[in-house]
C-alpha cells in the first residue's frame, strides 16, 4: 500500500506540520533590514542555484569570485543563505539576527503573503528575488527527490499518485500556480521590490540574467569588472557542473536531514519527457493553461 505525504493546508498553502512553527516564528519575529535579500521559491525550481548566484554577487567585494578560498567552494549554498523555516527559525523561536553582517541573505519557500510582514510592507526596501520553473520539470525534480527521501520521510507511493496530488496543487507550499502567480503579480506591481526569474531563462542566458540580478540588487558590474570577466567567473563558480563536483556538496546535510548530493541531479530543461506519459502531459498542460491564462506568465518550452 501507499501513504500520502503528511500535508496540511495552512494560510492557504500546503505544508508539513513540523514546518508550521518555524513559519509562524519568522512571521512573528523577523525584522527586515533595507539591505536584506530574500530568495523565494517553491521547492525544486532553482533555489540552490539562485542562492549561489546571489551570494557570489552581493559578497564579491569581500570574497573575490576567482579566489580559491571562496565560501561557495567550502560550504553548500544552503549554509550560506539559510532558509527561514528550515534553519533560522527551525530550533529557535526568536534568534538574534542583528549581528549578521549586511547584506543579509535569507530564503523562504512560503507564498508572498505569508512572508514576514516587515519584509513586504510598503516602507521596506529589502529585495525579494523569486525563481520559478516550468511545472513539468519541477514535478519530475520533486519526484526524483522524493524517491530518495521517501523511504525515511513519506513511505512509498506511486508516480501516478504523486502526479495526481501535484495536479491538485497538493505539494509542499503549493498549489504551485498560486505560488508563482502571487510573486509574478507582485513583480509587476513593484518591480523595484520583487524580481521574477525563470529557471529556463537562466539556463538560456545565464550571463544576461546575472547582470539583471546584480543590477536589481544594487550591485551592478563596473566596466572594470566587465573587463575582468567577473560575470563569467560567477556563472562558472555557480554552474551545475562545478557545484556538483565540489566535495562539500557531495556530503553533508545542509537542509534538515537531506543529503546535499540529492540537490544536484541533472540540472536540465526538458527532462520531463523521460518520465511523464502522454496523458500526464496533456493533463498538466490543461491545468497550466487554465491557471496561467491571461496572467502574462508563460513557459515557452512546454506543450
Ligand atoms: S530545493 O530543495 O528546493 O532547494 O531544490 P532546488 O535547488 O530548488 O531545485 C533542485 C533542482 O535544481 C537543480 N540545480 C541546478 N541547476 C542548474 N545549476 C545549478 N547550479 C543547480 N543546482 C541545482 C537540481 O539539479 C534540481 O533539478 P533536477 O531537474 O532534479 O536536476
Amino acid at each position: 500500500g501507499w501513504r500520502t505525504p503528511n500535508l496540511y493546508l495552512f494560510q492557504r498553502f500546503w505544508c508539513q506540520p513540523k514546518e508550521i512553527q518555524a513559519i509562524i516564528s519568522a512571521q512573528t519575529h523577523f525584522q527586515a533590514q533595507d539591505s536584506d535579500v530574500i530568495i523565494a521559491t517553491i521547492p525544486k525550481s532553482g533555489t540552490t542555484w539562485l542562492k549561489a548566484l546571489v551570494f557570489a554577487i552581493v559578497n564579491r567585494r569581500g570574497f573575490r569570485v576567482d579566489s580559491l578560498e571562496h565560501p561557495l567552494l567550502r560550504a553548500n549554498p544552503h549554509d550560506l543563505v539559510p532558509f527561514l523555516e528550515y534553519k533560522v527559525y527551525a530550533n529557535d523561536e526568536n534568534p538574534n539576527l542583528s549581528n549578521i553582517a549586511s547584506p543579509r541573505c535569507f530564503a523562504s519557500h512560503v507564498p508572498y503573503n505569508s512572508l514576514p510582514k516587515t519584509m513586504i510592507r510598503d516602507n521596506s526596501n529589502c529585495k525579494i528575488v523569486y525563481i520559478c520553473r516550468n511545472p513539468f520539470d519541477t514535478f519530475v525534480s520533486i519526484w526524483h527527490f522524493m524517491k530518495k527521501i521517501r523511504p525515511t520521510y513519506l513511505g512509498p507511493f506511486s508516480l501516478e499518485e504523486a502526479f495526481d496530488m501535484y495536479c491538485m496543487g497538493q505539494v509542499g507550499y503549493g498549489p504551485y500556480w498560486d505560488h508563482m502567480l502571487e510573486y509574478w503579480e507582485e513583480s509587476l506591481k513593484s518591480p523595484q521590490k520583487v524580481m521574477f526569474f525563470k529557471y529556463e531563462d537562466l539556463k538560456g542566458d545565464v550571463h544576461l540574467q546575472v547582470r539583471r540580478l546584480a543590477e536589481f540588487l544594487g550591485y551592478p558590474f563596473s566596466p572594470q569588472e566587465e573587463k575582468e570577466c567577473v560575470v563569467e567567473e560567477i556563472t562558472k563558480l555557480c554552474s551545475f557542473q562545478n557545484m556538483k563536483s565540489l566535495e562539500v556538496n557531495k556530503s553533508g546535510k545542509s537542509i534538515l536531514n537531506f543529503d546535499n548530493k540529492g540537490l544536484f541531479r541533472k540540472g536540465e530543461v526538458g527532462d520531463w519527457v523521460n518520465l511523464l506519459s502522454k496523458q500526464m502531459v496533456k493533463r498538466l498542460s490543461q491545468i497550466m493553461q487554465e491557471k496561467l491564462d491571461g496572467s502574462g506568465l508563460e513557459f515557452p518550452n512546454v506543450p
